[in-house]
């Protein structure tokens, strides 16, 4: 494949833009979530949230609803050193402002789950057309309504698992296709961004190429393609290695995805305590050109045994050997090689720029059959036309100033043995998350001193020297400046070219 490295110093050049006084909405470009504002790409570094599981979310809340319990959890994944959080239901008849205020301060992104298990708010995976209705669209157009507003939310998961055994394959599969269409049609009808919509399987060898492909191709309606994939993978168990725990066939399955792909759930505990070895191996240059990184289930302590931490009825929390073994291969991931993403960057680009000459889309074309799943009758037509002209009702998101004592818990950590943990108990403002609206003048200018992190890991990043034998050709150059007069819109390849090739050609220029 491509190795040319490219003839390069790198100087200081993400250091400018890169320190911005909020937090930036994530975008994808190729198979590539990035940065809006600098393009770097962004590798997701998380876990699952949903405290109280299924139950935790009810008419009075959710997990997103109770500031305080926000807090407390948000200062431990600063600790942890997380950039991401999926929460799998949330109630939008309640607020939620206070808490993703939080999160958007901490800097820590959303993947939300659109569903929930009250009736109305979910598919019946074995009888999706008799709940595929118009009241569980407005359940899901609200919570998309109510989260595109904040700039923390990453992506929504349009389902999780409903393909999982034969009858569901057989009677759901072109269902997530309408979900997702719905969703992606409300999305651009009424958000004020764009924002990606997923799906999060289980990683079950009999569909996991097929349905990814089925999820991905395009046949007439471009809005019915996933925008990213999630795998729930759980075949890493105890000491293992990219080869013996068969990530290097997932790696193969997804290669040549178009889309982004990463582990939307994930850490066996066949054996305990988890040491979480695979987490290295994520973010090494076996996976991260395919892998956009992943979420560890899950954060709290649940009847099945995959918890982080124990809340205790108090509230106050107890943090299992699980979650100091996490914090600790968190710490000692090899810095992400963006030399080579930037590298990779430019071959998909070149890719993407050949397809284009042949394909109206830089997905593939649907085929007539995927193996072991049932697409015969078609995708369902849209039922939602309505709710999407008129919108939905429900409180729109928005971030609210969040006060020196909303970041601060009062809650109690201590380790399993009962020793207190010594940690201070003042989530760190990393960004300044109202100053995005900076159009209200001078008084938000003070913010940009306030973003530690980025500036620290883009004085590293830019550093960085690239020094290779690689020249620049003609072309090479002219595809970093092919601007589309057109607009955005107007060819889907246009915009992942030219967003990529800005990031690679700030990378790859002397300046
Ligand atoms: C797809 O979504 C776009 C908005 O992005 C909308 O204009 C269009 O009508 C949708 N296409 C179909 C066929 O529904
Ligand atoms: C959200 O992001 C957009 C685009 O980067 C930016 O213009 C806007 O100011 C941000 N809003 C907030 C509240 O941060
Ligand atoms: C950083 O944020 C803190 C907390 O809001 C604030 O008190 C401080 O003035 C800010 N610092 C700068 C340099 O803006
Ligand atoms: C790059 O160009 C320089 C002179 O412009 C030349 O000496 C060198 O051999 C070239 N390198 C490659 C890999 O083509």
């Amino acid at each position: 494949m491509f190795r040319k490295a490219l003839s390069i110093t790198v100087l200081t050049l993400l250091l400018s833009t890169s320190c911005s006084a909020y937090i930036h909405p994530i975008v994808i470009r190729g198979n590539y979530f990035v940065d809006s504002v600098t393009n770097k790409p962004f590798y997701i570094k998380g876990v699952d949230y949903q405290p109280g599981g299924s139950s935790g979310v009810s008419e009075l809340s959710d997990p997103l609803s109770d500031p305080l319990t926000c807090a407390r959890d948000a200062l431990l994944f600063q600790d942890l050193g997380i950039n991401t959080i999926r929460v799998y239901s949330i109630n939008p008849d309640l607020n939620h402002d206070i808490c993703m205020s939080i999160l958007a301060a901490a800097d820590i992104y959303l993947v939300l789950d659109v569903n929930s298990p009250q009736p109305n708010q979910h598919l019946n995976r074995y009888d999706p057309s008799s709940t595929y209705t118009e009241s569980y669209l407005e359940h899901v157009f609200k919570v998309v309504e109510q989260f595109s507003y904040y700039n923390n939310t990453l992506g929504y998961f349009a389902g999780n698992e409903i393909i999982n055994d034969r009858v569901s394959a057989k009677h759901s599969t072109v269902y997530i296709k309408a979900l997702i269409r719905d969703m992606k049609t409300y999305i651009e009808y009424n958000s004020p961004r764009t924002i990606p919509v997923g799906y999060s399987a289980a990683d079950d060898l009999q569909y996991r190429i097929s349905l990814s492909d089925y999820l991905e191709c395009i046949d007439k309606n471009p809005n019915e393609s996933v925008d990213f994939y999630g795998v729930n993978s759980y075949q890493w168990c105890g000491e293992q290695t990219f080869y013996t725990s068969g990530y290097n066939v997932l790696v193969d399955d997804y290669s040549t995805y178009s889309r982004p792909v990463f582990f939307s759930e994930y850490g066996c505990n066949e054996v305990t305590p988890r040491s979480f070895g695979e987490v290295q191996t994520l973010y090494s240059n076996d996976m991260v050109d395919v892998f956009s990184g992943g979420l560890i289930y899950e954060f709290t302590q649940e009847p099945n045994n995959y918890g982080l931490i124990q809340i205790e009825d108090n509230g106050n929390v107890q943090l299992l050997p699980d979650y100091f073994a996490l914090k600790s291969q968190y710490q000692s991931i090899p810095d992400i090689d963006y030399q080579r993403i930037a590298i990779n960057m430019r071959m998909n680009s070149k890719e993407l720029q050949a397809k284009a000459k042949t394909q109206k889309y830089p997905q593939p074309q649907c085929q007539q059959t995927y193996d072991n799943l049932d697409i015969s009758k078609g995708v369902p037509p849209s039922i939602a036309d309505n709710l999407i002209e008129r919108g939905v009702d429900v409180h729109i998101g928005k971030f609210v100033e969040i006060s020196d004592s909303q970041l601060h818990t009062k809650f109690g950590y201590s380790k399993s043995n009962g020793e207190v943990y010594q940690i201070d108990h003042n989530i760190l403002r990393v960004n300044d998350h109202m100053s995005g609206s900076e159009v209200k003048g001078k008084n938000r200018a003070g913010g940009f001193q306030n973003c530690t992190y980025d500036e620290i890991d883009n004085e590293k990043f830019g550093d960085e020297v690239i020094d290779d034998d690689y020249n620049e050709t003609e072309e090479d150059t002219e595809e970093y400046t092919d601007e589309d007069d057109t607009g955005e819109s107007s060819n889907p390849f246009s915009i992942i070219i030219n967003k990529v090739s800005d990031f690679v050609h700030r990378l790859s220029h002397h300046s």
